[in-house]
């Protein structure tokens, strides 16, 4: 049972048995991307001082080198899962190929593999705007005690046991789940421990938020087209507000609290429209609907779709129930 201002610590320990599997090792995992995320924090909220102690590519005063937060999230994460031998492969929007770990050591026996947008909405830093980290969590299809191998990762979003985000923003949270509703953790950056602030999180059924990027207007399809006007339009409880951060989980979070849809469509530039299956729409998508929403690719369910590569893209529709049922209508009402 979610306990206002429990922290997650002592909520992770809690909460261990309701676990389909219960051997510990997933809040091992969800402890670990709670430190990175702690680690991650600290270093975004210092983008601002970028002047003082020097950009991306130079050297500091201490004579690091700076790198580029992406990259630099991209590593805490990876460091922190491996170092404590939590699971037994990675994959990130960062890295080409996925990453085994341990395969030398005959005694892992650990079953999980996790998947990664490490600092999502990047382009947002250098304007001081939210940005956040995606994470996905599988049990590995293959033997335990052997090297992971691709099937382990191109595993339906169904099959996901726990997937969360973090979002860098005016406050710093935590939101995830493991498959048993969300639940929202506020960061308490002087003490550094995170709160249990939104339990039972939930997605309005109907909402009056649009968010797209309508730069790509002229290029997307015509459902979709058909859908914005719908959303602009005077009638019941419409026009709806236009709202885009262009930083998937802030958007996806405002969305979750005030009741909306976030759609990244395809165009007639990217065919597959820009977000990744793996890293950001399943992930979102089963947060969605352990929130009560819905997340489609214009006709099907997200976590239905049997994926094929690791960096593969899909059109993108989430959030409100009933909202996304409308765009889906609009989709197939006008096809071209
Ligand atoms: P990332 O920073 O991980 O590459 O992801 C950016 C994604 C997503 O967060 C955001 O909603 C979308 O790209 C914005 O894209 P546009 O600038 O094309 O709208
Ligand atoms: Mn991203
Ligand atoms: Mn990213």
């Amino acid at each position: 049972m979610a306990k206002k201002n429990q922290t997650l610590g002592e909520f992770i320990i809690e909460n261990q048995a309701s676990f389909k599997y219960t051997s510990g090792e997933l809040s091992r995992l969800i402890n670990s991307i709670r430190l990175a995320a702690k680690v991650v924090n600290h270093e975004v909220n210092k983008a601002g001082l970028v002047d003082i102690i020097g950009a991306a590519g130079e050297t500091n005063i201490q004579g690091e080198d700076q790198q580029k937060l992406d990259v630099y999230a991209n590593d805490k994460f990876i460091q922190t899962l491996t170092n404590r031998n939590i699971v037994c492969g990675i994959a990130s929007e960062e890295e080409d190929d996925f990453i085994i770990v341990n395969s030398q050591d005959e005694n892992h026996q650990n079953k999980y593999v996790v998947l990664i947008d490490p600092l999502d909405g990047s382009s947002n830093i250098d304007v001081n705007v939210s940005v956040g980290t995606i994470f996905s969590v599988y049990r590995r299809v293959t033997p335990v005690g052997t090297p992971v191998k691709l099937e382990d990762f191109l595993q339906k979003g169904s099959e996901q046991v726990a997937a969360g985000y973090v979002v860098y923003g005016t406050s710093t949270m935590l939101v995830y789940t493991t498959g048993d509703g969300v639940n929202g953790f506020t960061l308490n950056p002087a003490i550094g421990t995170f709160y249990l602030s939104h339990p039972n999180m939930e997605f309005p059924e109907d909402g009056k938020i649009y968010s797209v990027n309508e730069g790509n207007y002229i290029h997307f399809p015509i459902g979709v087209k058909k859908y914005i006007k719908y959303c602009q339009e005077e009638e019941g409880d419409r026009p709806y507000t236009s709202r885009y951060i262009g930083s998937l989980v802030s958007d996806f979070h405002r969305n979750m609290i005030k009741g909306g849809i976030y759609m990244y469509p395809k165009s007639s530039k990217n065919s597959n429209g820009k977000l990744r299956l793996l890293y950001e729409c399943n992930p979102m998508a089963f947060i969605a609907e352990q929130a009560k929403g819905k997340a489609s690719d214009g006709y099907n369910r997200i976590l239905d779709v049997e994926p094929t590569e690791l960096h593969q893209r899909i059109p993108f529709f989430c959030g409100s129930k009933n909202m996304v049922i409308k765009a889906e209508e609009f989709m197939s009402k006008h096809t071209e």
